[in-house]
């Protein structure tokens, strides 16, 4: 009888055990692990400190197999797109003194709204929103 009771008990520690690995592989996968900044448990990530970037700078966020591109182009806006050229995923680059968004591999250009201005793509870049919370910088997780 104690040798039932132990192996039970044993059963249903194992299955316990178990059942606490499958909910926290569900638990990282709903949320997954972010390169900068970390989740906010939902759709809104840390893209660091406002001050920590100027006015005139960006900054590359990565984001699992994606990535962001955050600029700040004056002291009032940030703005926030995909970092990969829609025509073949070339990685983009702010340029603070046209105001544009290059893309090297073809010499795409987009404006600070994602519109393409020259070069191949057709599709406008995928933006994000963007806003501040008590001088942290959060970037939605979704394109808008
Ligand atoms: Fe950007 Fe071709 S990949 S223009």
């Amino acid at each position: 009888m104690k040798r039932r009771a132990f192996l039970q008990r044993l059963y249903r520690l194992v299955w316990a055990i178990w059942g606490m690995i499958g909910l926290w592989g569900v638990r990282r996968y709903l949320s997954p692990r972010e390169g900068l900044g970390s989740s906010l448990g939902g759709f809104w990530i840390r893209a660091g400190k406002l001050e920590e970037l100027p006015p005139g700078k960006s900054r590359l966020i990565p984001l699992g197999e994606r990535a962001i591109l955050l600029i700040r182009p004056d002291e009032e806006r940030l703005v926030a797109f995909s970092a990969f050229c829609t025509h073949l995923r070339c990685g983009l680059k702010w340029n603070p003194e046209t105001r544009q968004i290059l893309c090297p591999c073809h010499g795409a250009r987009f404006d600070l709204h994602g519109n393409v201005l020259q070069g191949p793509p057709r599709r406008p870049l995928p933006r994000y929103s963007v806003r501040v919370q008590n001088g942290t910088v959060l970037v939605r997780r979704e394109a808008v």
